[in-house]
Parts: structure tokens; sequence; C-alpha cells
């Protein structure tokens, strides 16, 4: 037997899913518009009691149709098992569609239109869900958060809240130069600060020691992405520890036109 996300048959996602801005909200300068929004990884039956606020989608995402399954999801999904929340999660990103360009993602953080459409999923999840806890990864994402904190269901969340860095900023950080061991370092430090704060106050699913990161990332701290997380019928290996999927091309129109998927060799079955 094999476990699926049933998707968004069910209100109040169903008009969610219909109801998502296109290039009017989302200009197509500044995001990947023609590799449609994605949505969401988690539980959309009532029982999530985490919620992350991630950033934007990026490859593996746009093949797989769920948000934070690549590189950054699989780090993020062992921080979750270090809580002890293996299942009881839901997230979001901030924009429903992959940022194009550097600027574009600051650009639009605080766009009024764009927030509508994620404020309608923050307040039906926070309306469906007993959400103990909020996790915002990235400053855009604590932006986003804050900007909710504004509105009426905003305002009325008494949960916790973690602002972390992103899964990914030890990579973009030693794109600009910076040294990537420290920068790691310095997203397990922010990390660890997190987990104290949350172990304890979430009620996980499975209760487990907390093992605290140590000053580099190992193995043992990724986790997969559960097989119920995705739509029916994907393939073990979109789920796996390994990437498979990137963006390819000789000109930046290509690059954005393109993303290649690539069994990793060691899970081919021939
Ligand atoms: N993929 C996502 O869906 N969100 C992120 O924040 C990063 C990668």
């Amino acid at each position: 037997m094999h476990e699926f996300d049933p998707g968004y048959a069910l209100e109040p996602y169903a008009t969610l899913a219909r109801s998502y801005p296109g290039p009017e909200v989302y200009p197509a300068e500044d995001f990947r518009i023609e590799w449609g929004p994605i949505f969401h990884r988690g539980r959309l039956d009532g029982t999530a009691r985490v919620l992350v606020l991630g950033q934007d989608p990026a490859a593996h995402e746009a093949i797989a149709r769920r948000i934070l399954v690549g590189t950054a999801g699989r780090r993020f999904q062992g921080f979750l098992g270090k809580l002890g929340i293996d299942t009881s999660y839901v997230m979001i990103n901030t924009y429903l569609y992959s940022v194009y360009g550097q600027h574009a993602g600051n650009a639009h953080a605080t766009d009024p239109d764009i927030a509508l459409h994620r404020h309608a999923w923050l307040d039906a999840l926070t309306g469906h869900n007993p959400i103990q806890a909020v996790i915002a990864l990235g400053s855009l994402a604590d932006t986003a958060f804050h900007t909710w904190r504004k509105t009426p269901a905003g305002a009325a969340f008494t949960g916790a809240y973690q602002h972390v860095l992103h899964p990914t900023y030890p990579d973009s950080a030693a794109a600009s130069g910076a040294d990537p061991v420290e920068a790691m370092t310095k997203l397990l430090t922010s990390w660890n600060t997190a987990l104290d704060a949350l172990h304890g106050t979430v009620t996980a699913d499975t209760d487990r020691p907390l093992v605290r990161y140590g000053s580099i990332l190992t193995a043992a701290d990724l986790a997969t992405i559960p097989e119920a997380d995705l739509p029916p019928g994907l393939p073990a290996w979109m789920r796996s520890d390994e990437p498979w999927a990137a963006r390819k091309g000789a000109t930046s129109a290509e690059k954005r036109a393109t993303i290649t998927v690539r069994i990793p060799e060691d899970l081919r079955p021939f």
C-alpha cells in the first residue's frame, strides 16, 4: 500500500486552489509563473500542529507539485524530526511562484496583492488546525508572518513563533563569498535556538530526546520526504536525499524554460 497526498478537493482548500493569482499579481519578470503555482506540503486534514512558512518553490517543487521537497525541504524535514514532528505539520511558501532574479523576492515582500492569497491560506490553516507553532524560514517568510499578524486572524494567533535562517542560507552565503563551513554553523546555531524554544512546547508525534545540531550538517540530520506528502504515484527517488532536478540552459531564457529530471544513479532499478 502507498500513502499519498489527496490534494485540494475539500474546502477551504478547494477554493484556495481554484482562486490563485496569476501574472496580474505576480509579474512574469519577477516570478517564474510559467511553472504554475505550488501551494503546500503536509496535512490539510486538520491535524497539523506546526505551520512552516517557506520562501518560494524551486526546481524540485515545480516537478513534484508540493513545496520544500528539494535540499531545503530535506534539511527542514530533519529539523521537524528532531522536534518529534513526523506527520503533524503543514507548509506554505511566502510566494506561490519561484522568484526570478536576485531582487524580485525583496521587491515584493510587502506587496498587498500577493499578501491577499497568502493571508487566505494562513487564515484557513490556522482556523482549521490546532497550530501550536509557526516557523518562518528566512527573512521574507518572517516579513510575511508579521504582515499577517496585522490582520484580525493573525492578531488572534496565540501559538509560538520562531524565525530561523533559511535552509539554503549556507549555499547562498557561500555563493556570495562567505566561508561555507562558517555559514553552515550559523544556520545550525539558528536552528538550535529554535529547537530549544520549541522542543517540549510543541506536542510531538513521537517523543524523542532533543538531539541538537553540531557545527556541521550530517546525513543523520536530514530526513526523507514522507510518501504521504506527495501526489499519488510519484516514484520513491523523488523523495530521496539526493537531488534529481536542476534548471539547465545555455541562455537565461533557455534556463528559465528548462528543468532536467535525472534519476540518481544508485536509485535506478537498472
Ligand atoms: N523550496 C520551497 O518550496 N520553499 C523554500 O523556501 C525553498 C525551497
